[in-house]
């Protein structure tokens, strides 16, 4: 499996299986032992996905050694503030049944960020998490909030896929040695996208699917790519992407679909309030 290093020393594997939105009725629990078959060394949860119980049960019964897996979770803004987020953290742990995340981001740049970001520096401090990052900050939201960390985040996950390149936020981000990990690699399944004509004949002259291609131009953009997929035969291909690569004028041409535009805006107004009310961390079963 191939790693990036963080810019704290520790190194992530390029690929990892994204379970959002993936239901805690078992389904949640065979997606991961199918990924963890296929080959799969890094999961993409967080506690609003209210399936963190059933990742950790699949990452035991798999019977692969826990630092061969790389774990990451995330804090719920209903967690945010330094006292709470403290026993966010003890939580997800309990509930994946896990000593120690391999990284933990904060979900959502609203409420107390900076609050929130001093607890996950003290659960490192204390060995419960290896690594810290944060996810959905936007070039402005990066600009206001990460200047008063003592801590740089490792990581940013964002929408990333070629109709969204993340052109505003990415030399912030590099800047900093800070990785970007794409959620929605291959813009939620979106046809337009999967079918795109200059996609498709990509696939047919590197004789691969499309979503090979797309997500090989995230990895050579230097991304971590997280797609999701319940189909074992998408599991298997969203892995198989080290034994070829785009030649520079197939990575230009790629470039050139990007919109500037996401699906979600983090910065709307209204979002946070929006997001707070819908996911709700369920406790401890
Ligand atoms: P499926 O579960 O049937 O594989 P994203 O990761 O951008 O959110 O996209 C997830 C969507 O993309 C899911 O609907 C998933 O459907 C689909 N998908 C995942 N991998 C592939 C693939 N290799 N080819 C086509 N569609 C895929």
């Amino acid at each position: 499996m191939h790693t990036y290093v963080l810019n704290d020393g520790n190194s992530i594997p390029a690929v990892g299986f994204g379970v959002f939105e993936v239901p805690a009725d078992g389904t949640t629990y065979q997606a991961v032992r199918r990924a963890l078959d296929a080959g799969y060394r890094h999961i993409d949860t967080a506690a609003a996905y209210n399936n963190e119980a059933e990742v950790g049960r699949a990452i035991r019964d798999s019977g692969i050694p826990r630092e061969d897996i790389f774990v990451t979770s995330k804090l719920w803004i209903q967690d945010y503030g330094l006292k709470k987020a403290g026993l966010a953290i003890r939580l997800s742990l309990a509930k994946l049944g896990l000593d120690y995340l391999d990284l933990y981001l904060l979900h959502q740049p609203y409420f107390d960020v900076q609050g929130s970001w001093l607890a996950l520096e003290k659960a490192r401090d204390e060995g419960l998490v290896r690594s810290l990052g944060v996810s959905n900050f936007t070039a402005r939201l990066w600009q206001e909030h990460i200047p008063r960390f003592a801590t740089v985040p490792c990581l940013n996950q964002v929408e990333f896929h070629p109709f969204f390149q993340q052109r505003d936020l990415r030399p912030l981000l590099e800047a900093q040695g800070v990785l970007l990990a794409a959620w929605s690699p291959l813009g939620h399944g979106m046809r337009e996208l999967l079918t795109h004509p200059l996609i498709c004949d990509m696939a047919a002259r590197y004789h691969r699917e499309p979503a090979q291609i797309i997500l090989r131009f995230e990895l050579q953009e230097g991304c971590v790519v997280l797609p999701k997929s319940t189909n074992p035969a998408h599991m298997a291909s969203n892995l198989a992407l080290f034994d070829f690569g785009l030649n520079d004028r197939d990575m230009e041409a790629l470039r050139s679909l990007d919109t500037n535009h996401g699906t979600r805006d983090p910065e709307e107004p209204g979002r946070a309030e929006y997001l707070l009310a819908k996911y709700h961390v369920r406790s401890l079963a």
